[in-house]
């Protein structure tokens, strides 16, 4: 192939190399958009000509926190914002924009789903961010496939994202998690775009977890913490106190521990109940919590304690739709299911936090000082002092 053939990879961006020393960078030109949780987890705000996919399920939130960062931004530049829905009529968006109260002439919003218009539409209005809701409504016409079809998202997101490299234009992408596996669905294009934040949480709690599960250009392990109001999502910056707003105390089977995500330690509740097994197989069932981790922590309270739960079913919740994934938390586990079981109560000011090795001793875990300091904040002072699970539950549970 003759050198002048070839097409650049990324529009704008001759292939060409630079000596290192010579390369500028654009991620001090982040640009924040005014909603903190959601700036964090993009590890500062978004960097001019990066992509952005927002994941999640249909009806959880995405394009309302969408619409709340493109207004917050469009309140903070000097330019436009446009908003492309493919899903969704200018009137209904406008209905969104009631209920949560917006009215701004720096919004602007567009009904199309073919990406050749709305790059034209690009050129001529020259916004400062670009938001295309969702990406599965769009098609490209160079395609003969189906708007929605695994090559029309790819080759319509492909499209976008190197018009927008060009320019330095950063683009947030909204994709539904489809329940068939998301053949089409954002994790197609995750290779693709620089940044992937999925929006969590269950549909009828209010909580809502943002959390990136890539960035080119930060950490991943940040995550944003939101509620679903009636006035669309706010930011929550006291989780602990959101996630054990609820609690009752002297219940058997609830503990406390303090989990980290990111940076930020949160308390949560763990919940246990443990009921004889009426028929067949003992059951064994998980929210928010992971399941083989569930069978460890079990072993170790059947051979190192002698709890008799081979004939039990053991069910354990983690309170506020929030997914507890480390080791820190199987200490809470372990004494929420003790506590379940000898139906007695733990004191209300516990706070468990420990890993749970083979032989039933309790490890201690990263960053204890800042977890123990949240739950201080938060009233809870007692700690276990044991070394070993079974003391562990004698000296809390008598
Ligand atoms: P939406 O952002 O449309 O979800 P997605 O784009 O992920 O499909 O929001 C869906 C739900 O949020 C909808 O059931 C209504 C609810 N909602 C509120 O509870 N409060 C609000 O202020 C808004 C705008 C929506
Ligand atoms: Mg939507």
């Amino acid at each position: 192939m003759k050198a002048e053939n070839r097409k650049p990879k990324i529009a704008g961006i001759v292939a060409e190399p630079q000596r290192l020393s010579e390369v500028t960078t654009i991620s001090s030109a982040r640009f924040t958009t005014g909603i903190n949780e959601f700036d964090r987890v993009l590890g500062g705000g978004i960097v001019p000509g990066s992509v952005v996919l927002v994941g999640g399920d249909p009806g959880i939130g995405k394009s309302t926190l969408v619409f709340q960062v493109a207004y917050a931004l469009s309140q903070r530049t000097k330019g436009l914002v446009l908003y492309v829905s493919g899903e969704e009529s200018r009137e209904q968006i406008k209905l969104r924009a009631d209920r949560l109260g917006i009215t701004t002439d720096k919004l602007l919003l567009l009904a199309e789903t073919d990406v050749e218009a709305i790059i034209t539409a690009v050129e001529k209005i020259e916004p400062k961010l670009l938001i295309i809701d969702s990406i599965q409504t769009m098609y490209d016409p160079t395609y003969p496939s189906t708007p929605g079809s695994i090559v029309q998202v790819r080759e319509s997101a492909l499209k976008l994202q190197q018009f927008v490299k060009g320019r330095h234009l950063p683009m947030v992408l909204i994709g539904h998690v489809t329940k068939e596996g998301s053949v089409a669905g954002p994790r197609t294009l995750e290779h693709l775009v620089d940044v992937v934040l999925y929006l969590e949480g269950e549909r009828y709690h209010e909580t809502r977890i943002l959390r990136s599960a890539k960035n080119r250009f930060g950490a991943t392990e940040e995550i944003g913490v939101f509620s679903m109001g009636q006035q669309g999502l706010s930011e929550v910056t006291n989780p602990s106190e959101i996630f054990l707003s609820e609690r009752k105390k002297n219940v058997p089977g609830s503990v406390v521990t303090c989990t980290i995500e990111g940076t930020r330690p949160f308390l949560i509740e763990v919940q246990a109940l443990v009921a004889p097994t009426v028929f067949g197989y003992p059951q064994r069932r998980v929210a928010g919590y992971d399941l083989n981790r569930l069978q460890l922590v079990l072993a170790v309270l059947t051979r190192r304690v002698g709890l008799k739960l081979l004939t039990k079913d053991v069910f354990v919740s983690v309170v506020g739709g929030i997914r507890l994934s480390e080791p820190a938390a199987d200490l809470a586990v372990a004494l929420a299911i003790a506590s379940a079981e000898k139906d007695k109560s733990l004191d209300p000011k516990l706070v468990a936090i420990g890993e749970l090795g083979l032989a039933g001793e309790i490890r201690r875990v990263a960053h204890l000082p800042k977890r123990l300091a949240e739950a201080k904040r938060l009233g809870l002072s007692q700690t276990v002092q044991a070394t070993a699970i079974g003391q562990a539950i004698k000296e809390t549970l008598g």
